[in-house]
């Protein structure tokens, strides 16, 4: 790693979509340098980040987004040229259990990490230059209806406590930029999919608890939609966003792909029936969709979101370029592969 040479920092990298972000980010741009922070919490691990680890042009630094002396340390070491900020809590039920770290990190952590790149970068009169972009959510804007979508101007109404930190590092991102003329942008996402996702999330846990043939849970009545994402588009989109996305603006990113909770189940179980012969099902198990049950509802659970990403098609002429059926295909063999290695 050349302590001279421009360098992007991701925070969060080796989580699922961070770590996707990073091996992506080396593959379109081999010469450039990248340095991923990350505390490896329980949802990361640098396995994620097998495929990179050994260039010479990354460096992995474990670390605390919220500890101001690693971050700030990280800026004196080296010139850290732009920062894309995944690192966060991001796991809604743990939130609603105890929401002590997400404020943490979520909140904290972003004013550490702005702190420090402000200082930087205001020293070296590049403040208007380097970019600081923020990895949210749809969740800040709230739940929908059955009609309706988020828009980039839809007021934040965040309903449990991890939207809420999230709309509080926002809020604090555009402060940074309003305040100090920081170049900062930020993307919302819907929910994303794919593989290197922890095993807590609602796709891999629907497919984890089929290989086992266990009860695969579904809260409540099944009928929460939500709109899905593959990874590998949401980072095609922040690539576009990072680069060309205009200062202090906010970016919807979605997949145009609204799904019910128990749909998503049963179209899992139906690829996972093809996927998986006879001997190696679990016993007594014609159909792996036998194993759908629902269980009691989350607290405060959201009905259903949808974003409305026109902006980013029209401005950035970016759109997703793998269709459900593709990548639900290339999740479940990923994950299928990591825990059964079958002989087909
Ligand atoms: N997964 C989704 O569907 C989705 C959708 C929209 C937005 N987002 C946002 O994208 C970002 C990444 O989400 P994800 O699903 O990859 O999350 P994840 O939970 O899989 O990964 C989070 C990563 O952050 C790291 N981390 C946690 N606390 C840290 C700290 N204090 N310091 C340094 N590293 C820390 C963890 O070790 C982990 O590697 C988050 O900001 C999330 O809010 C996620």
């Amino acid at each position: 790693m050349n302590k001279q040479q421009p360098t992007l920092l991701i925070t969060g990298g080796a989580g699922f979509i961070g770590a996707n972000f990073a091996t992506y980010y080396l593959e379109q741009y081999p010469e450039r340098q990248l340095i991923v922070l990350d505390k490896l919490t329980y949802a990361g691990t640098t396995e994620h980040l097998q495929e990179v680890m050994h260039l010479p042009n990354f460096l992995f630094v474990q670390g605390d987004v919220a500890d101001t002396h690693v971050v700030h340390q990280l800026f004196q070491d080296y010139q850290i040229t732009g920062i894309i900020h995944f690192a966060a809590e991001s796991h809604v039920d743990r939130s609603i259990q105890d929401a002590t770290s997400f404020v943490t990190t979520n909140v904290l952590g972003t004013h550490v990490l702005l702190h420090a790149a402000k200082t930087d970068w205001e020293r070296k009169g590049t403040l208007k230059d380097n970019r600081f972009h923020h990895i949210s959510t749809d969740e800040v804007y709230g739940s929908l209806d059955e009609d309706g979508m988020f828009s980039e101007e839809t007021p934040y109404d965040p309903r449990n406590p991890y939207s809420a930190s999230k709309a509080g590092a926002n809020m604090l991102v555009r402060s940074f930029g309003y305040t100090y003329g920081m170049n900062i942008i930020i993307s919302s996402c819907s929910n994303n999919y794919g593989p290197k996702q922890h095993q807590e999330k609602l796709i891999p846990t629907i497919i984890r608890h089929a290989l086992h043939g266990e009860r695969i849970p579904i809260y409540g009545d099944g009928q929460n939609i939500r709109d899905w994402i593959f990874v590998v588009d949401h980072c095609r989109a922040l690539d576009q966003i990072y680069h060309h996305g205009k200062p202090m603006e906010t970016y919807n990113v979605g997949g145009r792909n609204e799904r019910t909770n128990i749909e998503m189940a049963e179209q899992i179980c139906n690829l996972l029936d093809n996927k998986i012969p006879d001997h190696q099902k679990p016993e007594q198990l014609e159909r792996f969709s036998e194993l759908i049950s629902f269980t009691r509802d989350r607290l405060g659970h959201d009905r259903r979101y949808a974003v409305d990403d026109r902006k980013i098609r029209r401005e950035l002429g970016w759109e997703p370029n793998v269709s459900f059926q593709q990548g639900l295909q290339k999740t479940i063999d990923w994950y299928v592969d990591k825990w059964i290695p079958i002989q087909l």
